[in-house]
This record gives structure tokens, C-alpha cells and sequence, in this order.
């Protein structure tokens, strides 16, 4: 099976130290996909037995999959979002905490019972797609490289079971703020129809299952001028879940408080960063339910997220008031 006609090997890879490439205008970036040269490729077959033997660059490009693959028919997949930044003084690259990612995917990967690659495997795959693409990484202050690590069944399959083959794939792209608002505060409206996780569902891993389901709703906000949504919980319509691509915090009398994450919210990185630096400060920090009525009495919100970072919010809108 092939997945482009010309692959070139690793060794071919441009590892010059070019500055940020001429043609792109970085001060407005937002979020669109730029495509970059190259994306990671590891594969796991049935004779490996759950293992990544090895991986390897190749030219950023469509990729064959059989029409009949578990990530095609049963969405058996996952995604992880990651960055890496043009490092300021001496040069190089930093990545945010990508361990915790790599993490995440098995976590995630053991939900969908799917094989993953190791924690080394994840990160190296992670640096040599920067590296390849180190051209790509916005100057400083600009953006970052974004990087979309994908987990899927590529393997064939009828009946509904685990694919027989996994595909491990990073690609990435040059990104800056991810709403179109820019750093300035955001406008968010509760939704109590559509609920984006249940208990024992899949809303606490990274599954691509978990965000289609959300456009319906996040369309509808949009058209009305909103930025995005918030959900409710689904059993009780009353707690907060997250927002469609970040997790929520709101403050009262200097006590932070986020939705605790017990398998219907995703385990954001930046979610617990802000978590680790805000208890670091000396804040009390309460991971629980946090009730709509804990949100209408806020001093602060705010949202987190790779893509997001840290977003703040100008407005709430619940039932039709603000
Ligand atoms: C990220 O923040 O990296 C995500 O994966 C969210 C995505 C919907 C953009």
C-alpha cells in the first residue's frame, strides 16, 4: 500500500536553519491550514502485535485509505493538538509539554482499542516533524507551528471490530489565534439542546468521534454572532461541560473553579497547566462541578486550550439573557 508516489527518505529531509518562509503574511495567520512539506507516517500491522516498528517523513500530501477502514466506517480515531514555538535568543524550537499529549493518545488509544506508539516514539515523531518543517514556525510572537498527531484504524473492516492496521500521522501547520476575535474577549451561548458527551461516552478522550456532533450547534451560534458554544452536562442540563474546542474556568473572590474532568471533559494540557501555575500563585483552585448559576455569579471567565491558549470571555448568553 502506498501512500504517495514519491516519498523521499528522512535523509533527504532540507534541514537547513532557514528563517520563517517569505511568502506569508504572519501577522494574519489566524487558523486556516497552511500546508507544510512534510508529515510523519509509523504504521502498526497485525504481525506487529500492538507495536510501531518504525515511522518515517514523507512529502505532506493526500494519503490512500481503503474504503472499507475502521476510521472511515466506525471512527475509530483519535487527534491531538500540539505547538511548537521559535525559541527566543539562541534559537531552536519549543515544544509544550508534548509527554502529556503522547500520554493523552494512549489513554485515549486504550478507549478505542487501538495500539499506540510510545511516549519516545510520540515526541521524537513530534521534533522531526518540526524540524522538517522548521520553515513553517512563525516568528516570534507571531503564532506557532501547530501539530496534529492522528490515530486511526487504516485497516480494512466489515463487521464492527477493531481495523486490523493503524496509521500514526503527524502534520502540521503554521497557526496564530485561533478566534477570529483575536486575543480580545469572546461571546459564548449556553446550549441546553445539544449535549456534547453522556456519562460512559467518549467525551474525556481525544476521539475525532467527539467533534462533528458539536458543528450543528457551534453553526448555529456563529450565525447568530457568538463565538462559540458551551455545553451543559447532559444528565442534569445544569453543570458545565466545555466549550466545542477548550475548557472552561470561571472565578469568584480570587477562587479559580473548573468543571473536573470525570470522562465527559477532555483533560485539556492547558487546562492543567493553568491549573498547576494558578495553585503555584498561592489561587485556590477547585476542580468540580461548577453549576450555570456558579457561572452567572462569576467575576471572571475563561476559556483554555491549545488551539484557544487562554481566551477571556466577554459575555455569557443562558435562555436568551446575558
Ligand atoms: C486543540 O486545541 O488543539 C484542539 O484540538 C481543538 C481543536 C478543535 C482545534
Amino acid at each position: 500500500r502506498r501512500w504517495q508516489s514519491s516519498l523521499p527518505q528522512p535523509d533527504h529531509v532540507d534541514r537547513s536553519d532557514e528563517e520563517s518562509g517569505g511568502e506569508i503574511d504572519w501577522d494574519n495567520l489566524g487558523f486556516g491550514l497552511t500546508p507544510t512539506d512534510y508529515m510523519y507516517v509509523m504504521r502498526s500491522s497485525p504481525e506487529d502485535l500492538g507495536a510501531f516498528p518504525r515511522g518515517e517523513l514523507c512529502r505532506y500530501g493526500n494519503i490512500e485509505l481503503s474504503p472499507s477502514s475502521g476510521v472511515l466506517n466506525y471512527a475509530q480515531g483519535l487527534f491531538e493538538g500540539m505547538k511548537a514555538y521559535r525559541r527566543p535568543g539562541r534559537g531552536g524550537y519549543t515544544l509544550f509539554r508534548p509527554e502529556e499529549n503522547a500520554r493523552r493518545m494512549q489513554f485515549g488509544a486504550e478507549r478505542m482499542c487501538m495500539p499506540a506508539p510510545s511516549v519516545d516514539q510520540f515526541v521524537s515523531a513530534v521534533k522531526e516533524t518540526v524540524l522538517a518543517n522548521r520553515r513553517w514556525v512563525p516568528p516570534q510572537g507571531k503564532g506557532a507551528l501547530y501539530l496534529r498527531p492522528l490515530l486511526m484504524g487504516s485497516g480494512p473492516i466489515l463487521g464492527l471490530a477493531p481495523a486490523p492496521e493503524y496509521t500514526f500521522l503527524i502534520y502540521a501547520a503554521p497557526v496564530g489565534n485561533y478566534f477570529k476575535e483575536g486575543l480580545a474577549p469572546i461571546n459564548l451561548i449556553v446550549d441546553d439542546e445539544f449535549h456534547r458527551a453522556m456519562p460512559g461516552g467518549t467525551g474525556g478522550v481525544k476521539t475525532i468521534a467527539n467533534y462533528a456532533p458539536v458543528l450543528k450547534a457551534q453553526m448555529d451560534a456563529k450565525s447568530k454572532g457568538f463565538t462559540d458554544v458551551l455545553y451543559l452536562d447532559s444528565v442534569h442540563k445544569r453543570y458545565l461541560e466545555e466549550v466545542s474546542s477548550c475548557n472552561v474556568f470561571v472565578v469568584k473572590g480570587g477562587v479559580v473553579a473548573t468543571p473536573a474532568t470525570r470522562g465527559t471533559i477532555l483533560p485539556g494540557i492547558t487546562r492543567k497547566s493553568i491549573v498547576e501555575l494558578a495553585r503555584d500563585r498561592g489561587y485556590k483552585v477547585e476542580e468540580r462541578l461548577v453549576s450555570i448559576d456558579d457561572l452567572i455569579d462569576a467575576d471572571e471567565v475563561f476559556c483554555t486550550g491549545t488551539a484557544v491558549v487562554v481566551a477571556p470571555v466577554s459575555t455569557v448568553t443562558y435562555q436568551g439573557r446575558r
